[in-house]
């Protein structure tokens, strides 16, 4: 009688143990989990660098660093629920920091893409940047907003604001500018990319996001085999130095041709050094989609929104196995990976028949851009 208690006792404590864990679990599943942790990440000129992890109520993950304000990880899960990482990155800063780092992730300013020979003129005064690409300026020049410490500080429980004052003439530019970027990782499993800045004399400014996304998170080696759309009827052809011609053309029937879903690898060989061309989004007003990529194997989408003109689809043709991410055990080849840079048109401040990026004292830029991911 006496023993039967103790187990009828042990019994129930048990019992009253687990379904306490369940409820604790099923409270678990139901209440929101958003939290943004921030951990040191490195140093940069004696400067600490940080890296600012944010998750989402569906256990989204998104990591930044306020180095070049670059994404190292974005989280997503597949068509079985399986969360792995779909951007390139590195183990650690040091990849980051290379000289040979492609601006895996960064932000580009400020003047994403190139501007041919680096010289320009505003208000009869010619300026030049630095020619850091084939005799062109790319991405801003030498020490581009990719490569500088961004002041970050995090707002609410989603999002992270980066703040960067860029000096008159920093990379020849005119002007003080003082730029914001605010990153918020959306409850839906959106990436969202808030843009604006000011200036004190008219400069021009071009700014975007540089992530390289391969949906597969590594399982595929390249990303030929996934589907994507552009929502556009044009683009900017360019000359062999990847300088815009000035004119515009219609994509339709041509390898360029992304109106419907295509794989990446259909026209891919027709294209002489692979896709690395903008393309003129069929014009809306706001914040519009421009494009989606799918990867049929993990069921994986991935849609961009913009309020952008242009959006540079660039096929990851530099990338030659040299770029090794131990931490994922990746290898970065030939066509790994591609971006899809909202962006105004390159070279704009040498075509006036381009969407202007001229930006004036007494104006404010913005440029709001989502990557929104989910699965099919
Ligand atoms: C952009 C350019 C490419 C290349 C990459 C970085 O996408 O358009 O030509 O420079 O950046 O390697």
């Amino acid at each position: 009688m006496k023993k039967g208690n103790s187990s009828t006792l042990i019994i129930c404590f048990v019992v009253a143990m687990v379904t306490t864990a369940c409820h604790q679990n099923n409270k678990n599943k139901m209440e929101p989990t958003r939290k943004i942790t921030s951990a040191v990440y490195g140093e940069v000129d004696g400067k600490v660098v940080t890296e600012y992890t944010f998750v989402n109520e569906q256990g989204m993950e998104l990591g930044i660093i306020n180095y070049g304000g670059a994404i190292t990880k974005i989280m997503t899960s597949d068509k079985e629920g399986i969360k792995a990482d779909i951007v390139t990155g590195y183990e650690s800063l040091k990849g980051f920091t290379q000289p040979t780092n492609p601006y895996f992730g960064a932000l580009i300013g400020r003047y994403a893409n190139r501007i041919a020979k680096g010289t320009y003129t505003i208000e009869g005064v010619e300026y030049h940047g630095a020619l850091n690409n084939n005799g062109q300026t790319l991405h801003g020049g030498l020490k581009g907003f990719d490569k500088v410490l961004w002041e970050a500080k995090i707002i609410g429980d989603s999002a992270l604001q980066l703040n960067y004052l860029s000096k008159d003439d920093e990379e020849g530019y005119p002007g003080n500018l003082s730029v914001q970027v605010v990153y918020t990782l959306t409850s839906n499993n959106g990436v969202k990319i808030e843009y604006t800045a000011t200036t004190d004399k008219t400069t021009v400014l071009n700014l975007t996001n540089h992530a390289y996304f391969n949906l597969s998170a590594g399982k595929s080696l390249t990303i030929e085999d996934h589907l994507l759309q552009i929502n556009a009827l044009e683009y900017t052809p360019v000359d062999s130095f990847l300088i815009p011609t000035g004119k515009i053309l219609a994509v339709k029937g041509t390898p360029m041709d992304f109106i419907k879903p295509k794989r990446i690898g259909a026209d891919l060989a027709k294209v002489v050094g692979g896709y690395d061309h903008n393309w003129i989004i069929n014009k809306a007003a706001g914040l519009q989609e421009a494009a989606m990529a799918y990867d049929p194997q993990s069921g994986r989408v991935l849609k961009v929104y913009t309020t952008e003109p242009g959006i540079q689809f660039y096929s990851g043709n530099f990338l030659d196995g040299t770029l090794i991410d131990t931490k994922k055990g990746i290898k970065y080849v030939k066509h790994g990976a591609f971006t899809l840079e909202t962006q105004h048109y390159p070279n704009t401040p040498n075509e006036s028949s381009f969407p202007s990026t001229l930006l004036k004292p007494g104006e404010t830029y913005t440029q709001t851009t989502l990557y929104q991911f989910s699965t099919l």
